[in-house]
């Protein structure tokens, strides 16, 4: 399949993996890539800026194929080495960066002179026009059923990805919610020129996570999420747990009284507890809605191939079938 965005990061399929603290190491970036999609590390996952280096060193061992690395800009008392991060990404020779969080704008002529193209994830049309304004080559489009941080607007995918067609000119990718040959066709319906998927990719026999997590993914329903910290406006989609159960009684009780210190015992350092030793109910992390759309644990191959299958499938015997009916 041909799309603008499969043009301009030279793949084969329109589907991307979308930056997943401690699941975005090389193993699940080279495999996605592999597949025909385009894998992403997760830099602020790697300690050091010298730990993305050899993480990106690594996933070139394991595919010859484009791959990218996400870049997360959060608010913070002590920000992350941004430019170290950014520095190992430039000599590193990625060419694809997915940006995230606060306006990338100081990073852009960096990232551009090095011939890199700036995916930025955003969940508002307002801030995708901004990223197109300040020069991003494409943007994509995190609805409000996404796992992780779908904003504060609430608008679901439906509403959110036309009205992003209506006034984008750059490519975009539909993300959240997204599973499967169904999610794809509809995504190029309402306008964008891909798919990004978080979630689903967890559930593959690649990703580099515990067993646990991947068979919680698989025995969740579409009911299974929870919205966090949205007092804190820092809202967060998690799948729910033990741990995300005390957090939530925690905010029932202190209302808008709630600090980031009465709940760090339930959201930090939590992902190494889930994702490596598979401590399901150490409390809060990110998982989509979507959930309730994956039954199995295909490789990547097998996912993409499914999805691309299915999509051609759905295009021209179901859809073009109504039309000749
Ligand atoms: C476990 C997990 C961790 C994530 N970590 C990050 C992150 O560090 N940076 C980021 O930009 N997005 C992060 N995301 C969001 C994904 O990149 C993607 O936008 C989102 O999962 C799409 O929604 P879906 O899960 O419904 O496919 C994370 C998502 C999940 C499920």
């Amino acid at each position: 399949m041909k799309t603008r965005i499969t043009e301009m990061l030279g793949i084969e399929h329109p589907i991307m993996q979308g930056g997943m603290h401690f699941v975005g190491f090389a193993e699940m970036a080279a495999a996605v890539s592999n597949a025909g999609g385009v894998g992403i590390i997760t830099g602020l996952t790697q300690r050091t800026p010298e730990d993305l280096a050899k993480e990106i060193a690594r996933c070139r061992e394991m595919t010859s194929k484009p791959f990218g690395v996400n870049l997360t800009f959060l608010p913070s008392v002590t920000p992350p080495d941004y430019p170290g991060y950014v520095k190992a990404i430039v000599e590193g020779g990625v060419k694809i960066v997915e940006t995230a969080g606060n306006n990338p704008v100081k990073w852009l002529p960096t990232l551009k002179e090095n011939g890199i193209k700036v995916i930025h994830k955003c969940t508002s049309v307002r801030h995708a026009l901004k990223a197109e304004a300040i020069g991003c080559d494409a943007v994509s489009v995190d609805g409000f059923e996404c796992g992780g941080h779908p904003g504060e607007d609430d608008v679901p995918n439906f509403i959110l990805l036309p009205r992003a067609a209506e006034e984008l000119k750059i490519p975009f990718l539909a993300s959240g919610g997204m599973a499967d040959g169904r999610s794809l066709v509809a995504a190029l319906a309402m306008g964008a020129d891909g798919m990004n998927m978080g979630t689903r990719f967890i559930a593959t026999k690649e990703a580099p996570v515990h067993e646990n997590v991947k068979q919680a993914i698989v025995n969740a329903s579409e009911l299974d999420t929870r919205l966090v910290m949205r007092s804190l406006r820092n809202t967060e989609r998690v799948l729910n747990n033990a741990g995300v159960e005390r957090l939530i009684e925690k905010e029932k009780a202190l209302g808008s009284a709630l600090k980031f210190e009465d709940i760090i015992g339930e959201v930090a350092g939590v992902y190494p507890k889930i994702m490596k030793e598979g401590d399901m109910d150490a409390g809060a992390w990110s998982c989509g809605m979507v959930a309730g759309l994956i039954h199995d644990i295909p490789t990547c191959q097998e996912l993409i191939d499914r999805i691309m299958k299915e999509a051609e499938q759905i295009i021209r015997g179901r859809l073009v079938g109504m039309l000749d009916a």
